[in-house]
């Protein structure tokens, strides 16, 4: 039996969908366990190409359960079409593939319109820049206990008794604060009673088949979304997402020991990316800049909006790893940066005159930082095809090497194109 969390260690979009799909082949079960369709994670698998918002990235494989977890919020609509579509491709043949856990949070309309009407009414600088799928609403209502769970969803008296309160209460707020348009509850009552009959047939007591599967020695693999620094306890608050994306919420929103976890592994792009508000030490707005941003196409899967890169930043990652507390990292999207002359890595951070290497989240603190660099030699080769880290050229090498220095975690995967076939497997991480 092994056990592993995979967790993305920037501000998402670091390419988790991808190795979650190739480290599927050694598992047995795959749980996502926090966040909603906020999140996008894109395959490639021969010439096929895959956008998954909420459904495990490990459904591809025939043979294997993914589950979504009791820490997810969920969208039934979009999960719905995400189940029609891969039937429709030819996947998930056996229903018994895919469950829901009873536990897992309903995203409403209503969460979408207060998120919506919320960003509207923020100061160009304030807005944080959400997905606007409701996230940050339904996690609300889960912690303040009046929440719809999918056991409740898919019953229809207790449905309609929390869905009248709910509404009234957010009909009211929407109308009273946010000056937006209320909603209407036969229609929303209508659609979601129809999701639930589809729903249903999914939905699982997801805790304690997740611990029938670890007494039955089985290998699960948990998928995080977003990342370390959207984390919504130690990003860079409050430009962050509403749930707790590192490891140790793997625990927390799938229903597992932490004595049971046997590996953490982290994904780093090797360079940065953000998508919406908040600090960014290491941002650039020159050709390099631009040059990630188009031979990485780094546009939002969930949004379309374009995303904001930089320079690897090794302040923030040492600190991501920490608090993940990573055993092994997977460097994606090297292939990007072949054809730059020099790579540059943030090292260090000058703030109030002084440097530092310690990463304070504080979006307060990183505002007023500045990046220091330290520069490697690029290189030119099209490493796409590469299988083995050997055949690299030498300066990507080094480069790699420098990371793991900085960091003192080791390399474990290098991805070098978006597709499955397109990796390098130093170790592979569940059998360590
Ligand atoms: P996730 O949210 O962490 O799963 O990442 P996304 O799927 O949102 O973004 C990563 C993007 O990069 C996707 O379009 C992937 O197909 C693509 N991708 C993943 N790994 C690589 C890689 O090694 N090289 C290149 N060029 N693209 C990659
Ligand atoms: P994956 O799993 C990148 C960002 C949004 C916004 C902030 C809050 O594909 O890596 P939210 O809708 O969650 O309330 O938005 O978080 N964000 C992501 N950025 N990748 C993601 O997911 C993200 N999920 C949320 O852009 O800045
Ligand atoms: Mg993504």
């Amino acid at each position: 039996m092994s056990n592993l969390v995979l967790v993305g260690t920037q501000w998402g979009d670091e390419g988790k969908g991808k190795i979650v799909d190739i480290l599927t082949e050694s598992a047995d079960i795959v749980v996502r366990f926090q966040g909603g369709n906020n999140a996008g994670h894109t395959l490639v698998v021969g010439d096929e190409k895959f956008v998954f918002h909420l459904i495990p990235s490990g459904i591809l494989h025939d043979g294997k359960v993914s589950v979504i977890g009791n820490g997810v919020v969920v969208d039934p609509a979009v999960l719905i079409e995400e189940i029609d579509s891969l039937k429709a491709r030819g996947y998930l043949k056996e229903d018994a593939a895919f469950a829901v856990s009873a536990g897992a949070h309903v995203i409403m309309p209503y969460h979408k319109a207060v998120d919506k009407a919320r960003e509207e009414l923020r100061s160009p600088e304030n807005k944080i820049g959400t997905t606007q799928r409701g996230i940050g609403p339904a996690y609300e209502d889960k912690a303040n206990r009046q929440g719809i769970r999918i056991e409740d969803l898919i019953d229809p008296e207790a449905f309609k008794e929390k869905l009248t309160r709910n509404l009234k209460e957010r009909n009211l707020y929407l109308t009273k604060v946010l000056n937006a348009e209320p909603l209407d509850f036969d229609s929303i009552y209508a659609d979601y009673t129809k999701y639930a009959e589809t729903i249903k047939k999914f939905t699982i007591d997801s805790q304690n088949f997740i611990a029938d599967k670890i007494n039955e020695n089985k290998n699960i693999l948990l998928e995080g979304a977003q990342g370390a620094l959207l984390d919504i306890d130690h990003g860079t608050y409050p430009y962050v997402t509403s749930s707790n994306t590192v490891a140790s919420n793997a625990c927390t929103g799938a229903g597992i020991g932490p004595k049971d976890i046997n590996y953490v592994l982290g994904i780093v792009k090797a360079y940065t990316t953000r998508v919406g508000g908040g600090p960014f030490v290491s941002e650039l707005s020159d050709d390099d800049g631009k040059y990630m941003q188009r031979v990485g196409a780094e546009f939002g899967a969930t949004t379309g909006r374009e995303r904001r890169c930089g320079w690897l930043d090794t302040v923030q990652l040492k600190y991501t790893a920490a608090i993940n507390g990573l055993d092994g990292l997977a460097l994606t999207k090297l292939d990007v940066l072949s054809g730059m002359k020099k790579i540059k890595v943030c090292t260090a951070y000058k703030y109030k005159g002084e440097l530092t290497t310690r990463f304070n989240a504080s979006a307060k603190v990183l505002a007023d930082c500045t990046p220091v660099y330290e520069e490697v030699d690029g290189f030119d080769e099209d490493i796409s095809q590469v299988k083995e880290f050997d055949k690299l050229p030498e300066n990507a090498k080094l480069y790699i090497k420098r990371i793991e220095e900085l960091l003192g975690v080791e390399v474990v995967m290098v991805s070098v194109g978006p597709k499955r076939s397109q990796i390098i497997t130093l170790k592979d991480p569940f059998s360590l």
